[in-house]
């Protein structure tokens, strides 16, 4: 990490925060980069595979070990409890979070939503496992842990691949490729290359007190029990009804409370789900359209009966409504 303290004198500690994912996976055979099995090795030794990070004052913690597919509220409850813990400690000035890739960019996005700190919080991850003979994992850390403590940066990002992304607009494109993630139409925000941060963007402007802006309070959101149902279908030929009928018949435990509905082009419903989706509506239910299209915003149509919530993701505006549910 020598190239990376250039400028970064009183950083203070960076804490890595450790969760699991394939950038701690292992795998029988070097040459397997799909049949491994996700969170197994720990953040003392994934830290210990990266070189240089000696001088770095780091701090270490394991807070879950599993494959991001499983990802759940009691998790993100517990990954947000130790950020605010530590983001609290003068002597800390960042803090970078090794996450699986499958729901990273939705763990980023709740981190925004929730806690937005001034600090830097960056999650890195990998996509092959540790045991790989050429393994992304630890020059995606060593990025992560240069990129944390570099001057002027802060908020959510993700740094993967070389590139840094912010917490709203990264989005998970591709199934094996080491440069699995994408920015959106603004593409990366910075890249990371030959030890050296080069922004592309302005970094996402962090004031102390913006946290006054987040979805929820913060212990409104550790106090939860469960995230409000909400369910995300997609607009597609031939769609129907039939399974807004069934979330609606459901009436267990947690019944539904919104929808979001991954629309075709820009947020366009196919009329027999529409017309299911306005009955939903007409019940109580928050519906909220987006687009299944990997790039750009859902525009204003008029006489569109259903309102949108753009430019998000599906999967990240199904959690700003679970949010927004839970704010109340
Ligand atoms: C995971 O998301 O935990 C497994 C897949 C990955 O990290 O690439």
């Amino acid at each position: 990490m020598t190239q990376s303290n250039k400028g970064s004198a009183g950083a203070g500690i960076t804490v890595v925060l450790a969760t699991g994912g394939t950038i701690a996976g292992r795998a029988e055979h070097p040459d397997d980069h799909v049949g491994y099995v996700a969170g197994q090795i720990s953040a003392a030794d994934l830290l210990s595979a990266v070189p240089g990070c000696s001088g770095v004052p780091l701090e270490a913690e394991q807070v879950v070990q599993m494959d991001s597919k499983d990802m759940a509220l009691p998790v993100w409850q517990a990954l947000v409890q130790r950020l605010v813990h530590h983001l609290a400690r003068p002597e800390v000035g960042s803090v970078v979070i090794t996450h699986g890739t499958d729901t990273l960019e939705e763990t980023a996005f709740l981190l925004h939503s929730v806690l937005q700190p001034v600090k830097p919080v960056v999650l890195t991850c990998a996509m092959r496992p540790a045991t790989a003979l050429m393994a992304d994992g630890p020059q995606n850390l060593r990025d992560a842990l240069l990129l944390a403590r570099h001057p002027g940066v802060g908020g959510v990002l993700v740094a993967c691949a070389g590139q840094v992304f912010c917490a709203r607009s990264v989005t998970k494109v591709h199934t094996h490729r080491l440069d699995a993630f994408d920015g959106g139409e603004t593409g990366a925000l910075a890249v990371i290359e030959n030890g050296s941060v080069r922004s592309l963007h302005p970094w996402p402007h962090r004031r102390a007190g913006s946290s006054e802006h987040a979805l929820l309070a913060v212990e409104q959101f550790l106090a939860a029990d469960a995230l409000p149902r909400v369910a995300l279908l997609t607009s597609h030929a031939d769609a129907d009804g039939d399974l807004v009928a069934a979330l609606l018949a459901h009436a267990g435990e947690q019944p539904v409370r919104g929808i979001v509905v991954a629309g075709t082009g820009n947020g366009s419903v196919h009329q027999r789900l529409a017309a299911a989706l306005l009955q939903a509506q007409a019940q109580g239910i928050r519906v909220l359209r987006t687009t299944r299209c990997a790039r750009g915003e859902v525009l204003e149509q008029v006489g569109h009966d259903l309102p949108k919530i753009s430019p998000l993701s599906p999967v990240k505006a199904r959690l700003a409504l679970a949010l927004a549910l839970l704010a109340g």
